[in-house]
Order: structure tokens, then sequence, then C-alpha cells
């Protein structure tokens, strides 16, 4: 890997000198005729839900396949399609599942939703992802089932995962928000586990504006979550005839058309940002104080819905939120990603579940949780950049390098800068 020769002894764009990037990165969504068409065919054919139009099943078939699955079930969005998994597990009211905190809050409110007690396991410092060892720790004789996040769009350590899941006889509910088109090894994330839960909303590598789909082999879950999402109904059953406790989750025929067009082009967007991800991280390494997300042998492909890496400011010589201003003032869109745990969010502290978990929430106490990997990532260290960077080219990513190594030619500019 050629090492980046720079910079550009300009001042910092922060103090007036020039920006490094001036051009915008590519948008996001990308679409084009092929959603037009299918949009206009699906508008034409009057046949506008999923239990009359083709594009949602066709879809549905599509995503079953890429992922080596016999099942995949279209629903309203990445939240409902976790709640639905656990559902269909048929998990005992009261019974414990173990969540990561680096998060959306999804990940652990579906599990309250489902009645259920999230039990929040730390992540791995390097990778971002809940840490098998941690997760070994939190389990007790309640515990039924664990939710692992490939985050960012790197699979988890599932080996590591199924195995504890084998030892204690837990159900393994992938969330794949971010992970379409990602590899663990041989196989795609969202297969890997007893169930998948991929969403579509609309900053997703996949996207029809909102959306989500459950993903399985297991045809008894399969079926559970069919039933789930169509009012309680069952096949070979009649239309009002309704056996279980749920509602109408299914996704629309506008947004199946949508994601068919979309589907299309999730390959080659998925080999392009995961070649550029893979090249930013090698040129990011080379300054020192920046870690970029580790990547295991086992990620055979990272789908980078994000770019994760952490800045540690006592070696790179200034605090996170000063480089992020520098890159911001460069053109360059970084964040601090989460600002705290999930476990630490008011609706946690305050066990603020609503209907849920009566008689649970007494003996709860988010206040105790400690995930200190976690908390170091959310107060200090950790940046994001967004899926839409990486569909460029390799001088994008050559852009932003650039940006973090005239920061860190000038850290020592950024003394006078506020936190
Ligand atoms: C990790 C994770 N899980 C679940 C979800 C929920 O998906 P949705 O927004 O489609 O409900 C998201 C969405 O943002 C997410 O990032």
């Amino acid at each position: 890997m050629k090492t980046l020769r720079l910079a550009t002894h300009t001042q910092l764009a922060l103090f007036g000198g020039p920006k490094i990037r001036r051009r915008p990165f590519p948008a996001w969504p990308v679409f084009g005729r092929s959603e037009a068409q299918r949009l206009l065919r699906t508008l034409r054919r009057g046949k506008w839900g999923k239990l009359q139009g083709p594009e949602v099943a066709e879809f549905e078939r599509r995503f079953a396949a890429m992922h080596g699955c016999r099942h995949a079930i279209g629903v309203v969005n990445g939240t409902v399609s976790l709640r639905i998994a656990l559902l269909a597990a048929g998990l005992e009211a009261g019974a414990e599942v173990i969540v990561p905190p680096y998060t959306f809050l999804a990940t652990a409110t579906a599990v309250v939703e489902a009645n259920l007690v999230p039990v929040f396991a730390d992540i791995e410092l390097a990778t971002f992802n809940l840490d098998p060892q941690a997760a070994a720790a939190a389990i007790t004789p309640r515990t039924r089932a664990i939710v692992p996040v490939h985050f960012a769009g790197q699979p988890a350590d599932m080996d590591g995962i199924m195995a504890l899941a084998r030892r204690h006889r837990l159900v393994v509910i992938e969330d794949a928000a971010h992970a379409h088109g990602a590899r663990y090894k041989t196989r795609p994330a969202g297969s890997l586990g007893h169930l998948g839960s991929f969403s579509f909303q609309s900053s997703k590598n996949l996207t029809a504006g909102e959306g989500g789909i459950i993903t399985t082999n297991d045809d008894q879950l399969a079926e559970a979550c069919r039933s789930i999402h169509n009012c309680g109904r069952i096949p070979g059953g009649v239309w009002y005839e309704h056996h279980v406790m749920s509602a109408n989750y299914r996704l629309g025929e506008f947004q199946g058309a949508v994601l068919n067009a979309q589907l299309d082009r999730l390959e080659a967007q998925t080999a392009t940002r995961d070649r550029n991800g893979q090249y930013l991280a090698a040129q990011l390494r080379q300054i020192p104080g920046l870690h970029p997300q580790q990547r295991p042998a086992a990620t055979t492909r990272h789908s980078h819905h994000l770019f994760l890496l952490r800045i540690d400011a006592a070696t790179f010589g200034a605090p996170r939120a000063a480089v992020l201003q520098a890159l911001a003032a460069e053109g360059i869109p970084v964040s601090g990603g989460y600002p705290l745990p999930l476990y630490r969010q008011p609706l946690f502290r305050n066990k603020a579940f609503g209907p849920y978990l009566p008689a649970e929430r007494k003996k709860l106490n988010f206040a105790r949780v400690r995930c200190p990997n976690c908390e170091r990532i959310c107060n200090e260290q950790g940046a994001w950049l967004e899926q839409n960077l990486f569909l460029g080219t390799r001088a994008d990513m050559d852009d932003i390098a650039r940006a973090f190594t005239k920061v860190y030619e000038q850290r020592h500019a950024l003394a006078r800068v506020r936190a």
C-alpha cells in the first residue's frame, strides 16, 4: 500500500485555509429508470397490497435465495422484523435477551415490545461488535436469546455466538439492519442465526424509504412470522380467521417494486463500498492515534453501511470533537456516532416501558449497567462516515485520507478549538 504523500502545508480550513474537499460526495439514494418502470407498472396494475400483487413476493423470493435461506418475509420496517422474529421464537414473557449497547434503539426496544428483558453485554473495542465473552458472562438461567448486531455492516463473531447459543439452547436473531450483502466466511449475514432481520429505512444500503424483512431456514419459525405479520392468519386459513395476537405488518407493493430494482444494484454497490472501505482503512491506519474498525479474517465482505474508526486523542494529539470539527471544515462529513450507550437513554433509565414488562420492571436497574468499551467509544473515541461516501472512487478516499492527515499534521493548532 503506497503511503499518502501529503500535505498541503496549507492552513486548516477551520482557520480560513483552503478546503481539501469542495465537490459533494455521491448522493443517496441511487435510482433510475428501473425504479420508475417498476413503480409505474405497480401503479397501473392496481394491485398495491402484498396479498394481491407480485412485487413483494418476487422480492422475498430473491432475498431468500441471495441468503441461501428457504424463507424471507417482507414487513413494514426493521424494528417490527426484530419484534416478529422474537415473538415467533415463542419465548416466555420476562425471559432475558442479550443485546449489545452500541446499536440503534430498536435492537433493545423490540425486545421490550416482545415483553422480554434486554440484557446489555459489552462490545469489543476493536470491532465495535458484541463480545461473545461479555455475552457469556451475561447469561443467567432466564436467558433465552441473543440478538447480535452486524454493526456498520461487519458481521459479529458468529462462531463464538452460535457456540454459546448451542451450549445454552438460545435462539439467535441477527440484527442485520446494516449488513445487506455482507458475508461471514462463506455465508451471507442474516443466514447464520435462527432468524435474520433487515431494515430498508432510507439511510440503509438497500432501501425503499421504509421496510424490513425476516430471513430464516426454519419452516416453523417462518410460518409463525408469516402469521404474525398477516393479522394472525394461517396458511390454508380463510380471510376472517385469526389465530394469534398480531396485526398487519405487511410490506407494500410500491416498496416491493423499489426494492426489486434496488436489489439489482446491491451487488456492485457492496463490492465498491467494501473495496473503498478497505483502501481507506489502510490509509488511516498509518496515522498515529487512528484505529479503523478491526476486520477479522471471517469478514469476507463488509457492507460498510458505516465506516467506523476510533480516534485515540492522546496518541493523535487532539481531542475527538476538535478533530471532527476540523474535518467538517475540510469538507469531510464525519460524526462522533452514538454519544451514549443505549442503556443510558432516559427510556431505560426510567424504565418507561408502557404496558410491557409490568412484573419485571421493579427488579430492573439499568443505571447499574456498565459496558466500558461501549462507554469509551461513545464518550471519547468513536467516529462514523456514512455509506454513500464509499460509492465513489479511490480519489474520494484519498481526499478523506488527505483531510485526516492534514488535521493530524496540524493537530497542535486545534488546541484553540473549544469542544
Ligand atoms: C441496528 C439497527 N437495528 C434495527 C433498526 C430498525 O430499523 P427500522 O428503522 O427500519 O425500524 C435500525 C435502523 O435504523 C438499525 O440501525
